[in-house]
């Protein structure tokens, strides 16, 4: 199986987190989500020691709420110290309504306007990542206003290009995130920034794409982000106490994509980043990262029904279900590859060749093609693996269709952490 949270029960069925994932979809329907708590537990703990041990004691992860973001998640990782990257008011406001210490969040985008940043200074967020020139002229003059210092990190783009998808590759010179090491912008922003009255500078911050196999780019990118620390060191005297090496770690979708060891890739950072360091004649500073696929994606799987098998023959089968590109739109914005089975009949080899439609009206509403299956038939359950990140992240309301319910599994037992919406949540709004 793809995961170790995987497995099939005696009576054929898939369990998932060692639940009859055909009970889970009986009890509460489907489209459904599923989240593997003690899965997620256990991922955090994984990259916090693995991070205390490669850099300093108070290095920390920042688990990215874009992956995945709803109160109960945000319960569990408050009990877990967690620290956690906010891209929205919306996300640290959801975290703070689950009794989040938002002074392990930090706080990013590309365009936050007077209105976030007030609220984030409001709400007590540790760290506003600055993306621009801009934000941050406006930052001095709120913090000022508001009588309070604000703690912040420089969003740099080192110009690296991991080799992952286009649309989400964040790193490179060109990207409308950050400010650019190679162009000079960067150590111009330092500058104007160390000059400031009302920000307290703590160090810099870049993310280089997500989905990223190779230890490679990061390692490159600090390499760039400590040579630069280094830079401003000599020029300006400001040593980074802080230096965040974004999120990006990939995971593992399919069988022929590689294993991945968080922890040994950590080691093999922190390795690197030792020698750069003495090299470079820099303190060891607090490192953060921030991962978000890879702290969830494998805690998560989808559980639809099967509504329709056409064959059309000398062409395709096509295995419709009651979700689609509202609950998942990853297939169709970015081809992106998923394992699935058919659930009901779990022991039973793949024997038909699917692609599996949504039930939006749009041909490229697809999950996924050409997947090898068990024959499905109208009323089978089938498990999507894999969807604990960006999917109830992405998800829509297209075609008026209701977002699914979130079911978290935890020792065994099942408990709703997000309700499915009604008919009357998708008017609530409309006068
Ligand atoms: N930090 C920053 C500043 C980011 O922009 C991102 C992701 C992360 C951390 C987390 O990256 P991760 O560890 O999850 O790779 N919707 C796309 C992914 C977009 C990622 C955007 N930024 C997808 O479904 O693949």
């Amino acid at each position: 199986m793809l995961s170790d949270n995987i497995n099939i029960n005696e009576k054929g069925h898939l369990t998932f987190a060692g639940v009859d994932t055909v009970d889970l979809a009986k009890k509460y329907g489907t489209p459904l989500y599923l989240i593997d708590e003690d899965k997620i537990v256990g991922r955090v703990r994984e990259y916090k020691s693995a991070m205390k041990s490669a850099f300093t004691p108070d290095s920390e992860p920042c688990f990215a709420g874009k992956a995945l973001c709803y109160t109960d998640l945000y319960r569990t990782l408050e009990k877990e110290n967690m620290w956690i990257d906010v891209v929205s008011p919306g996300e640290f406001y959801t975290a703070k309504n689950a009794g989040f210490d938002l002074s392990r969040a930090m706080f990013h985008g590309n365009n936050k306007t007077d209105d976030d940043l007030r609220m984030a200074l409001q709400m007590g967020v540790g760290r506003i990542v600055v993306d621009s020139l801009d934000e941050a002229i406006a930052l001095e003059g709120i913090a000022g206003e508001m009588g309070m210092k604000a703690s912040v990190l420089l969003r740099l783009t080192p110009g690296i290009d991991p080799h992952t998808l286009k649309a989400i590759n964040t790193g490179t010179v060109d990207s409308k995130f950050g400010v650019a090491i190679e162009t000079g912008d960067a150590e111009k922003l330092v500058e104007k920034v160390l000059g400031f009255k009302n920000i307290t500078l703590y160090g810099y911050h870049c993310h280089i794409g997500s989905q990223v196999f190779d230890c490679a780019p990061f390692i490159e990118a600090s390499d760039r982000m400590l040579g630069f620390s280094a830079d401003i060191k000599e020029k300006y005297g400001f040593e980074a106490p802080e230096i965040n090496l974004g999120g990006g770690m990939a995971v593992k979708y399919v069988e022929s994509d590689p294993e991945i060891s968080y922890s040994k890739n950590i080691a093999e950072i922190g390795e690197y980043i030792d020698t750069l360091l003495e090299k470079l004649s820099l303190k060891k500073p607090r490192i953060f990262m921030e991962p978000g696929r890879s702290t969830v994606a494998d805690s998560g799987m989808t559980l639809y029904t099967v509504g329709s098998v056409k064959c059309i023959k000398d062409y395709k089968n096509y295995v419709s279900v009651d979700g689609g590109m509202a609950d998942n739109p990853r297939y169709a914005l970015y081809e992106s590859p998923y394992t699935l089975i058919n659930a009901s009949y779990a022991d039973k080899a793949p024997d038909f060749k699917a692609t599996v439609g949504g039930r939006c009206c749009e041909s490229g509403d697809l999950i996924q093609e050409r997947v090898g299956l068990f024959r499905p038939e109208r009323g089978d359950i089938l498990a999507v693996c894999t969807t604990g990140a960006y999917n109830f992240s992405m998800s829509s309301n297209y075609n008026r269709l209701l977002r699914p319910a979130l079911v978290t599994l935890s020792a065994g037992k099942d408990r709703i952490s997000v309700k499915r919406q009604t008919f009357e949540d998708l008017v609530r709004n409309d006068l």
